[in-house]
């Protein structure tokens, strides 16, 4: 192990086995006997190092095979394949040491016991990571500051919001002050303050603890203000390593316009599109693409090249335009991109 790499990945590679089922009753019956497997390749040999100290943004569409990585980061499964070394342990093999070293978070699914109030929550996990007395109380202490945790301390996890339950769940993963922190998705279905928030936190432990975090998102203002480096992977295979000073370069003038129509006629509606985008002023096949879905008009577009004015004009003249929202480059759009 390279003494200077908090994690490490080699060649790792996740294949999961799953069974088809049959048709009906008689498919069944039939599948009780004689299963057909199907194999899905989430994470397809991966490698990359991590040093101590860095905020790394690990993304990816989804089924990337991002949280198959991070399960197999924290102990959760095995690999096929390859292995992960993070700090001085291999995580499946050990897992309960493994453990103490690191905190995670899966946004899609709390860590913390359902039926505990959140206070009794925090007492059990001070036991079972060994914080001692005064630490406890610091740290207590500052979560109830950034994460004003007193407001829902005496509830039940189950009654939480889903924004105090994101807030209970990083405290939590941070009370023992690990190493390293895995924040599968933190910031999903959560408002701008609560994100806000919750990034001032991760970058507070960042700097306070030299904690080093690697972090998935599908919001592109988290990588912003959190990561100088990203990884990018999809359909399991890394796809970019390197600092998010290059993608800005090569994708930070794309820009997104989403449009709420009203019309009774979709059909109407492509067909405009199709004719008069092209007489939109600078708009081409290769710097402006559109989607219309259920009342929605997305356009993307190459900001240096299109102007803002120009399909805000466009559109504003030809629809009924209820709302709309101007955005910054998404994730989807630039892996679609690579
Ligand atoms: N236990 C499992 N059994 C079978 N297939 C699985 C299992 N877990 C994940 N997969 C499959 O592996 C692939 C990667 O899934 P994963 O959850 O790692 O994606 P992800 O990048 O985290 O996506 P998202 O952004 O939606 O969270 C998907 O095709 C998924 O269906
Ligand atoms: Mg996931």
């Amino acid at each position: 192990m390279n003494e200077k790499n908090m994690i490490e990945v080699h060649n790792l590679t996740k294949t999961f086995t799953a069974y088809k089922k049959g048709k009906g009753l008689a498919g069944t019956l039939k599948s009780l006997f004689k299963r057909e497997a199907i194999h899905i390749e989430a994470v397809k040999d991966i490698s990359f190092d991590i040093k101590p100290g860095e905020i790394i943004g690990y993304i990816g569409a989804n089924g990337a095979g991002k949280s198959t990585t991070i399960k197999m980061m924290t102990g959760i499964l095995n690999p096929t394949s390859g292995y992960v070394k993070v700090g001085d342990y291999i995580p499946y093999e050990k897992r309960q040491e493994n453990a103490k070293h690191i905190g995670v978070v899966f946004g899609q699914k709390t860590q913390l016991w359902w039926d505990l109030p959140v206070g009794e929550t925090f007492a059990i996990l001070k036991e079972i990571y060994q914080v001692p007395d005064d630490f406890y109380a610091s740290q207590m202490a500052y979560f109830d500051e950034i994460f004003e945790l007193s407001e829902f301390m005496g509830q039940t996890v189950r009654t939480l919001s889903l924004g105090q339950r994101m807030r209970a769940d990083l405290a939590a993963s941070m009370l023992h002050n690990p190493k390293v922190l895995f924040l599968d998705e933190p910031t999903i279905g959560l408002d701008v303050m609560v994100k806000e928030r919750i990034r001032k936190a991760i970058k507070d432990m960042n700097q306070r603890y030299g904690t080093t975090i690697l972090l998935t998102t599908h919001d592109m203002s988290d990588i912003e203000e959190l990561c100088h480096r990203i990884i990018i992977i999809d359909k399991g295979k890394l796809l970019y390593d390197g600092g998010i000073d290059t993608i800005r370069k090569e994708f930070g003038y794309e820009r997104k316009i989403v449009f709420d129509l009203r019309y009774d006629d979709a059909t109407l509606v492509e067909q405009t599109l199709e004719t008069l985008i092209p007489s939109v002023d600078g708009c081409q096949p290769d710097n402006t693409t559109y989607q219309l879905s259920e009342g929605q008009l997305t356009v993307n577009f190459n900001r240096n090249q299109v102007g803002v004015s120009g399909i805000m004009n466009f559109v504003l003249s030809h629809f009924n335009v209820l709302d709309f929202s101007v955005q910054d480059m998404d994730i989807e759009a630039i892996v679609k991109r690579f």
